[in-house]
């Protein structure tokens, strides 16, 4: 309590003193709280979670259990109950399991439901350190999709994955699904015979019975890194600790797509110090995954619309792969501190492409990620500007815009920047040691980046308003802002053909990678008639793109001209790729054209294609008033 209130003194204080926005980063302990967890970690915490679950494909329900190892806290006393999250579960049973005698029946509460986090699971502990829970998901657990086997590769096998972050880890595990609690999890799961299990963990050896597979995860993370994927899989080897898994159709492409991981590994390690996680493979799921990447632990989750053929987009694996530093290893304490996950990792990232494929590549990556935010910021309500973000009352996922991404990243650039690139490698390889395997918030951040760089560095350096940037909107003044050489050109390209100055076979494009092309296309003006489009089109074969970030970059400027050569592209698009990313600016852009209409008839026949997060998404933007 005396940390909240200090929290709240500070915060007025900063507001009475015409800062304009409260003084978050100066928050007390107060700042841990999750307000997206009911749990009470600081009372009760679990620290170990072992699973037991069966994949009923046919009635798409895992069931089994989930056995807890709890700690109690200083303020913990015999009374305190063990809260955990829940959302969507059915509990069968409650239990707890001692060493010696059998398992004893707990007292335990369902409370009401909030749309957002779910429902509290309430535990009389008594005395109890190891609780059993058996449960069952329900067709309403937002982490799961369920593949019929039309929607895989192979088209034969069913397939089934987690998406646990933000809080959707709650919805199939019954935990204390924040990211400040860290637990090591065992798991046995058992398929149907021919189908392969994987997670985010160590596989344990087989021991011969069909269908049961072990894993182990023996570093602490938070649950939003537990995740499973059943189906047909198959493997290939990249490096001595790099691989892929894939649907067997698909996993000689994916090995040739991410042929650099084991490079990329190594560059990071280099620079910031040993990855720490053993094996990292990449699995690629159904393109019904509605994310580009996903970092869990040990085994990337990645969208197969990365696989363009020509390596192009792997800078994803840059990104995902960062995360075992920034992110899986030093992990945000709430939601409101996601940019220390997303800011740092797109500013890693971005360190990768340039080591591997050089500064022009990186240049053009930061120009786009620069032009997205501005897109975004000028959109946005100014709350929604700032990197440490309140999102009481929200749900986590609606954090994930470009502002924790990129203006995370250009904070960074800009504290490099002040100090020197060695320096600040030097200040990044300590940050990830001194807080390994640890939760942390803004604030712990900015006590970090004050003892071990700030105060003994020079007046530039000294000189950088860490209150703007963090608790402000917009982008502070010293904000520099990136540019690329290459860009310049595919400007003027852009800019005489739309004057009518050149035809589009004049634009030499031959040498042009995807990060042109999706500039290009970015630089054209907002209108332009159909003949003109036609005419790119021809030149260029646009609608029948196979990379997917150009397709969707066409397909918007398609939609916004009502440029009916790429309905039927656009069409297969949407009901053939379940990646947020593209699907929301996509109907967004459907929605200001053409009314709802034809967003909503397109996403009839793609909707039950899509997870149930993207779902969410396109549900409350074809819900919401309008035509
Ligand atoms: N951790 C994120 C994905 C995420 C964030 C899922 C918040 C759920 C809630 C992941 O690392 C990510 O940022 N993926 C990006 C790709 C990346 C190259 C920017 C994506 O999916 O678009
Ligand atoms: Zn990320």
């Amino acid at each position: 309590m005396r940390g909240r209130r200090a929290f709240t003194l500070a915060g007025m204080a900063a507001v009475l003193a015409g800062g304009g926005w409260p003084e978050a980063t100066a928050r007390a302990d107060g700042d841990r709280d999750d307000v997206h967890s009911f749990a009470k970690p600081a009372i009760v915490r679990v620290t170990r979670v072992e699973l037991d679950l069966t994949v009923d494909f046919p009635n798409k329900v895992l069931k089994g259990t989930a056995t807890l190892k709890v700690q109690r806290g200083k303020r913990a006393d015999t009374d305190s109950p063990l809260i955990l999250d829940t959302k969507g579960l059915e509990i069968d049973r409650v239990e707890s399991v001692g060493p010696t005698d059998g398992p004893t029946p707990l007292k335990y509460e369902l409370g009401s439901s909030d749309p957002v986090k779910g429902r509290p699971l309430t535990i009389a502990l008594g005395k109890a350190d190891t609780v059993r829970v058996a449960y069952r998901t329900t067709e309403n657990a937002s982490a799961l999709q369920w593949l019929e086997p039309a929607g895989t590769a192979g088209k034969t096998h069913p397939f089934l994955f987690t998406q646990s972050e933000a809080i959707h880890a709650r919805s199939w595990i019954p935990l204390q699904d924040s990211p400040g609690v860290r637990v090591t999890y065992g798991a046995t799961i058992r398929v149907p015979e021919g189908l392969t299990a994987v997670m985010s963990a160590d596989r344990l050896e087989e021991k011969g019975k069909p269908g049961v597979f072990r894993f182990e995860m023996p570093q602490p993370i938070p649950s939003y890194l537990i995740a499973l994927a059943v189906g047909d899989l198959a493997f290939r080897p990249i490096g001595p600790r790099t691989g892929v898994f894939a649907e067997p159709s698909v996993v000689e492409a994916a090995a040739r797509e991410f042929a650099d991981t084991e490079k990329m590994v190594e560059s990071v390690e280099k620079r910031f110090g040993p990855y720490r996680w053993g094996r990292y493979d990449i699995l690629v799921l159904p393109p019904s995954f509605p994310f580009g990447g996903m970092e869990n632990p040990k085994l990337t989750f990645a969208t197969p619309t990365v696989l363009a053929g020509d390596r192009s987009l792997v800078a994803l694996v840059a990104h995902e792969l960062s995360h075992s530093w920034s992110g899986n290893l030093v992990t945000n304490a709430t939601w409101r501190d996601f940019w220390l996950n997303e800011g740092f990792t797109t500013y890693l990232e971005r360190r990768v492409v340039e080591d591997l494929y050089g500064p022009d590549r990186a240049a053009m990556e930061r120009v786009l990620g620069w032009d997205v935010l501005h897109k975004e910021l000028a959109s946005f309500a100014p709350r929604d500007q700032v990197l440490h973000i309140d999102l009481t009352g929200r749900d986590p996922d609606e954090g994930m815009t470009q502002v924790p991404y990129e203006k995370g990243a250009l904070f960074l650039t800009t504290v490099e920047r002040a100090v020197g690139r060695d320096a600040f490698d030097v200040y990044l390889r300590g940050y990830f040691n001194r807080n390994a395997f640890k939760s942390i918030t803004t604030a712990d951040f900015v006590k970090d980046l004050h003892a071990n760089l700030l105060d003994h560095a020079g007046p530039a350096a000294k000189a950088i308003d860490l209150h703007a940037w963090l608790d402000g909107p917009g982008l502070p003044k010293d904000a520099v802002e990136p540019t690329a050489d290459r860009f310049a050109k595919v400007e003027s390209a852009a800019a005489d053909w739309a004057a009518g100055k050149i035809s589009a076979e004049a634009i030499s494009t031959s040498d042009w990678s995807t990060f042109e092309w999706v500039h290009f296309l970015h630089s054209l003006p907002d209108r332009l008639p159909t003949d003109r489009l036609a005419e790119l089109d021809r030149a260029f074969g646009l609608t029948n793109r196979g990379n997917a970030e150009v397709a969707h970059q066409w397909l918007l400027v398609a939609v916004r001209n009502r440029y009916a050569p790429a309905d039927a592209r656009l069409e297969s698009f949407l009901t053939t790729i379940g990646r947020r990313k593209y699907l929301m600016p996509l109907y967004a852009e459907l929605v200001i054209t053409e009314g709802k209409a034809k967003a909503r008839a397109i996403y009839a026949k793609a909707r039950s294609f899509y997870h149930p997060i993207a779902r969410e998404s396109v549900d409350k933007l074809l819900a919401t008033a309008g035509r």
